[in-house]
């Protein structure tokens, strides 16, 4: 008897599945896995659960037809929606107490994530020194670095992300599209205006090794797999455009196969993905203990032109498109597939 699993969506991607037309959610890599474990996929967006009932109306996937059909609950879920709005939050929230929703929670501030990691001795070595922006900690980091990122504490890809750099006795200030150099009162005058309606943090600029003029990091995949262990499933390079400061793809950056890029640089592309792996796996398990139902997460992890990893960022809900644009296809399925086989194991558990 095949079992059902749940895959929660935000509702927008929900609303497309009658057209095939879900972005870069590859639904057909989930339905193929799930068939590969003998499961059944349930999809399911939350403001179509009905919590009175304990039902849900949503897409079910079978003999390769979505139907559209109300069913109880799963008693495991997924989730991959993106929850901001607070109603949406809340109602994921109730979903959480009545299945097994895992990623249960997709977003996180920043400077949280940061301080759950600096609290772990494995870790801090490689953590570049983070603050949350604000007057008193603007002049300390200004006083101890000569490079600095200072990013929205909930931002995403790549946006609002600026960097500053002391030059003789100003500072050049990179935005998104532009930069200029400006005073010092200048830079605290901007500063003072950005943090009037957003948390900012600000942080040490990693030495990142470059290929091919640009700064890159690298998207790792680490997911809890078949047998509920922490695995890494794919790694890829990005690599920001010359004269960037930013590697997200959604701003421009380039994708590089890892191997290649690693052997480039004249590093030892065995120890070097292996130094990577390991901090990867740690950062999984120590987070782990904090976060609920934690399976699968996407970590930018950059490294300096010596091999040395440094964690940049954490992502709750990894797109996990720089693989297809890697053409690591391989890759690219197994960050679909190795969340429905841990489906499995938490089915069989
Ligand atoms: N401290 C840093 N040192 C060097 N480069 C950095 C640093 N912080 C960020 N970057 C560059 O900026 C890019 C984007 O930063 P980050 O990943 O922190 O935010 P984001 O991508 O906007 O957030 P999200 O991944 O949630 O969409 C990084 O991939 C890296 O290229
Ligand atoms: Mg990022």
């Amino acid at each position: 008897m095949s079992d059902y699993i749940g895959i929660l969506l935000d509702g927008s991607k929900f609303k497309r599945i009658p057209q095939r037309k879900y972005g870069h959610e590859r639904l057909n890599f989930y339905n193929k896995a799930a068939k590969t474990y003998g499961m059944i996929p349930f999809y399911l967006t939350i403001n179509k659960v009905n919590f009175t009932e304990g039902t849900a109306q949503g897409f079910i996937y079978q003999n390769e037809k979505y139907y559209y059909k109300k069913r109880p609950i799963p008693k495991i879920i997924h989730n991959r929606s993106l929850s901001t709005a607070e109603s949406i939050r809340y109602k994921v929230k109730q979903l959480s107490k009545v299945s097994y929703l895992y990623n249960e929670q997709t977003r996180y501030s920043k400077n949280y994530v940061h301080q759950l990691l600096a609290k772990s001795n494995l870790i801090r070595s490689n953590l570049p020194y983070t603050l949350p922006l604000n007057k008193t900690n603007l002049s300390f980091m200004i006083q101890h670095f000569p490079s600095l990122y200072i990013k929205p504490s909930n931002g995403s890809l790549g946006l609002g992300i600026i960097r500053i750099d002391k030059w003789k006795n100003r500072w050049i200030i990179r935005f998104s599209d532009s930069m200029k150099i400006i005073s010092h009162d200048q830079l605290l005058s901007i500063l003072t205006k950005l943090t009037k309606d957003r948390y900012y943090i600000i942080q040490q600029t990693v030495p990142l090794a470059k290929i091919n003029g640009g700064a890159f990091d690298i998207r790792v995949t680490v997911q809890r797999n078949r047998i509920g262990e922490w695995q890494v499933t794919g790694m890829v390079a990005k690599a920001a455009r010359r004269g960037k400061h930013v590697s997200n793809v959604a701003r421009g950056g380039k994708v590089y196969r890892l191997e290649p890029t690693l052997k480039k640089l004249n590093l030892n592309v065995t120890n070097t993905k292996q130094s990577i792996q390991r901090l990867a796996i740690y950062i999984a398990q120590h987070l782990n203990q904090y976060l609920p139902h934690l399976a699968d997460i996407g970590l930018d992890i950059g490294i300096d032109k010596n091999g040395k990893p440094y964690f940049i960022e954490f992502n709750g809900r990894d797109l996990r498109y720089s693989f297809q644009l890697g053409k690591l296809h391989k890759e690219w399925y197994n960050t679909f597939k190795t969340p429905i086989a841990y489906g499995k194991y938490l089915l069989q558990k």
